[in-house]
């Protein structure tokens, strides 16, 4: 019955993952997926995340399903971590906010309710940036849209193509949905500065395109929440209504819990309900309501306020460790091996990854020849390198380099 089916490619990120499952080599080291490991290369159960549970254990909660938006509590909470407290449309309870399945969900839902009630039907076109998350285009694909993209990678500077950029947008059709990495773009770590996410702000005003924020790291890029939700927060400051897709698998280390949320900011608590109405026939014939335990555990660490701080506390020695390794690492290529090439943007991008430069060839060579796996694109998990395991890497670079 399914011999036509034609056989498909590994993913591109979570198939890197399978790879080096598959190496029997001691040396290994798996730079693919974005997922936090500890200074012994180990992942990491946030020890605020273990509180709560401990809390939740002996409360004694039900197991009953969550609404089909999840739980109020979580999304009144989540929404507050990205909009903050003084977010004007939160305050007016103009955002309609719905659990999702993690970042993935949050876009997937929002991409789906987009798709079906953007009001400018000529205008479902989605720009991302070159390049972008991998999964970003499958994903709005699938939702529906078209998608296309705008200049954000300048490989000669190994920096942000800001004039591209602003060409890019100001040549889209009026109305067509911009995707923006909020902070610590995947796969670059290249962030516009606030003054760019300014500029930013005023041409998607300009050419009113519809922007839509995806949200995978709020606290992971400088170690602070509220930093890291300044591009957010402007355009909301602005006057655009924004879509929003927030995920705690990274910042709270919940990978494998699925928590997210998406959200869009509307023009009245009407209108709110209205979205949240036709947002509810979005979700229930896709999985029906949302996991609850993740989401009991993020409403408990940011409901409890000791928790909350040992939180911030925890999010940022988790920035402030891959911030550490880009130093050893950039110290390791340049001063132990004088490894040939300008290494600098190991130093200045920021949040989980580093888009090294290095080659497919290399990169391939790399995981043949040493058992280190990243995505073909060059693109390394920082957090994947420990003080253990970094001066091979830089070793193995230097000898995938000079050849
Ligand atoms: C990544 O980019 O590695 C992460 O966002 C994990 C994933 O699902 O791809």
């Amino acid at each position: 019955l399914w011999a036509n089916v034609p056989a498909g490619p590994p993913d591109p990120i979570l198939g890197v993952s399978e790879a080096f499952k598959a190496d029997p080599s001691p040396k290994k080291i798996n730079l693919g997926v974005g997922a936090y490991r500890d200074e012994n290369g180990k992942p990491y159960v946030l020890p605020s995340v273990k509180k709560a549970e401990t809390i939740l254990l002996a409360n004694k909660v039900n197991k009953e399903y969550a609404p089909i938006t999840g739980e109020p509590e979580f999304t009144k909470l989540a929404a507050r971590l990205a909009y903050g407290e003084a977010s004007t449309p939160l305050n007016e309870n103009r955002i309609a906010v719905t659990q999702s399945i993690s970042g993935t969900g949050a876009l997937r839902v929002g991409g789906a309710f987009i798709a079906r009630h953007y009001p400018r039907e000529n205008r479902r076109i989605i720009y991302l940036p070159k390049p972008s998350w991998g999964n970003h285009t499958p994903l709005f694909r699938d939702s529906g849209l078209e998608v296309r993209g705008y200049r954000y990678f300048d490989k000669d500077t190994v920096g942000l193509d800001f004039k591209g950029l602003k060409e890019d947008l100001k040549d889209a059709p009026e109305g067509s949905i911009v995707l923006l990495h909020a902070c610590a773009h995947n796969p670059t770590g290249i962030d516009p500065t606030p003054e760019q996410w300014k500029e930013i702000s005023e041409i998607v005003k300009e050419k009113e395109l519809f922007p839509f924020f995806d949200m995978a790291y709020q606290g992971f890029a400088s170690g602070s929440p509220d930093k890291d939700a300044f591009a957010v927060r402007h355009f909301v400051s602005e006057g655009h209504q924004i879509a929003l897709a927030q995920s705690f698998a990274k910042n709270m280390g919940l990978y494998g819990e699925r928590v997210g949320a998406f959200s869009l900011v509307t023009g009245s608590p009407e209108e709110r309900a209205k979205v949240d109405s036709q947002v509810k026939i979005v979700v229930r014939p896709m999985y029906s309501n949302p996991p609850i335990h993740g989401a009991r555990i993020v409403s408990t660490i940011l409901s409890t306020p000791d928790l909350h701080r040992q939180w911030e506390q925890e999010v940022k020695g988790m920035a402030d460790r891959i911030i550490s390794m880009r130093e050893k690492l950039y110290d390791a290529l340049t001063k132990d091996f004088a490894t040939p090439g300008e290494w600098g943007h190991i130093k200045s991008q920021i949040g989980m990854f580093s888009f090294t430069g290095l080659t497919q060839p290399q990169t391939k060579a790399l995981a043949e020849k040493a058992s280190i796996y990243m995505t073909a694109d060059g693109r390394i998990s920082m957090a994947g390198l420990n003080s253990s395991n970094v001066q091979y890497f830089a070793e193995s670079v230097h000898k995938a380099v000079t050849g």
